[in-house]
């Protein structure tokens, strides 16, 4: 097997706690032979701001870039509130973001069977559930120029931030959704606010356009905002949802909740295919934070950052019978009844980082 080089960031807060579990799995993997990962490991965050005064280094980026695939933890947390803006733990991860041009963030919200009761939902509204959401991730209001805090010199300030789209970045990320939805539902929902933002007219122009070479997928207009109602409402209508960089990330905290906690939800960012090689840029994480509420005490949810990896596996490396065997190992300790506390009911026994870690581990050699 030819090696394949992995990227570890792990970051700040729960981000390391997380990370360690992954790379308990990976060591099983490498040691049994079915994988052959080569790993290296840099700062991202707060962690690196305190060790060399940046959200990043030059150098990590630059391993980022040569990597076959990076996993993210998650970045940020009180202890970094007042550094630099352009230094702030969150810098590192949109920096990365741009630099490796991940523009696809598919973000798949899966209600397992046995968390059906976790969700803030009633049972019968999330059982079975299974979206996607294609969020755009390079563009849009989080890059927009310019985006700045100007005092205006009669006590007032003004903020700008700017949101803007080329419709070339609309049509790649459209083209994405439709062939993923070739593989599933075959049902697209493309969401923005066409009603109020001229982004959203030109995203909805580009996406019907692209719609027509994809006569075979069902494509429906959404509000962002009816998005959001219809999500908690009925969320088993959705399919495929494709989506701009901020409602993206609105959006999929609340699918996540559907599935039972941000802890559940994995996160796969890809680039184009190389010209030559074929080979995508890859960035995996989960879609929570740092966590900065529980970070240090053993008791953060590791399945997202875990489902992140099987993500890698399925989507950089084309181990799909490992993606699949990792994932069915989440779902078989879940139907055990192991619980953290994040997806705990009522009187479930709850379990700490390390013992779901262990868990899904023990699964997988089973
Ligand atoms: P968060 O996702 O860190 O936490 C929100 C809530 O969900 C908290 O109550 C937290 O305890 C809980 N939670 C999140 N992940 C969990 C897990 N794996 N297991 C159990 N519970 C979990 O969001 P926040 O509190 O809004 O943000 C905290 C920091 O994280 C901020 O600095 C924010 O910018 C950063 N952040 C980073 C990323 C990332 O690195 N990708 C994503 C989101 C937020
Ligand atoms: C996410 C996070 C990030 C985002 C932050 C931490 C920059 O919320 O990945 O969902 O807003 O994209
Ligand atoms: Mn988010």
């Amino acid at each position: 097997m030819m090696s394949q080089s992995l990227f570890l960031l792990p970051g700040d807060g729960i981000g390391t706690e997380i990370m360690a579990e992954v790379e308990k799995l990976i060591a099983w993997t490498n040691e049994t032979g079915l994988t052959d990962f080569i790993i290296d490991r840099g700062l991202a965050g707060g962690v690196a701001y305190d060790a060399h005064g940046v959200a990043i280094t030059d150098g990590d980026v630059t391993k980022a870039l040569a990597a076959d695939a990076v996993l993210f933890g998650a970045v940020g947390g009180p202890k970094w509130d007042d550094v630099p803006y352009d230094q702030r733990p969150e810098a590192a991860l949109l920096r990365l973001r741009k630099e490796l041009a991940v523009f696809a963030n598919l973000r798949p919200a899966i209600c397992y069977p046995a968390l059906a009761d976790s969700s803030s939902l009633k049972r019968e509204l999330v059982e079975g559930l299974d979206i996607l959401i294609v969020r755009e991730l390079t563009g849009g209001v989080y890059f927009g120029e310019p985006k700045t805090i100007t005092e205006l010199g009669n006590g007032q300030k003004r903020a700008i931030d700017t949101q803007v789209y080329e419709s070339y970045e609309i049509d790649r990320i459209a083209r994405v959704a439709f062939d993923l939805a070739r593989t599933r539902g075959s049902r697209v929902h493309s969401a923005d606010k066409k009603n109020v933002m001229k982004s959203g007219v030109l995203w909805d122009e580009v996406v019907k356009g692209v719609a027509k070479d994809y006569p075979d997928v069902a494509l429906e207009h959404i509000l962002a905002d009816n998005a959001a109602m219809q999500l908690v409402r009925t969320p088993k209508q959705f399919d495929v949802m494709v989506t701009d960089n901020l409602f993206g990330d609105i959006l999929s905290d609340v699918a996540a909740m559907l599935t039972g906690s941000l802890g559940m939800l994995p996160s796969a960012s890809l680039g184009s295919p190389d010209p030559v090689t074929g080979k995508r840029k890859a960035f995996y994480e989960p879609v929570h934070g740092s966590a900065p509420d529980i970070m240090g005490k053993g008791i953060a949810n590791p399945i997202a950052m875990i489902a992140s990896f099987a993500m890698a596996l399925r989507y950089s490396f084309n181990m799909l019978e490992l993606a699949d065997r990792v994932e069915n190992a989440i779902a078989d300790v879940l139907e055990d009844g192991l619980r953290t506390a994040d997806i705990a009911q009522g009187d479930d026994r709850v379990i700490g980082t390390q013992e779901m870690g262990a868990a899904i581990l023990a699964k997988l050699k089973a």
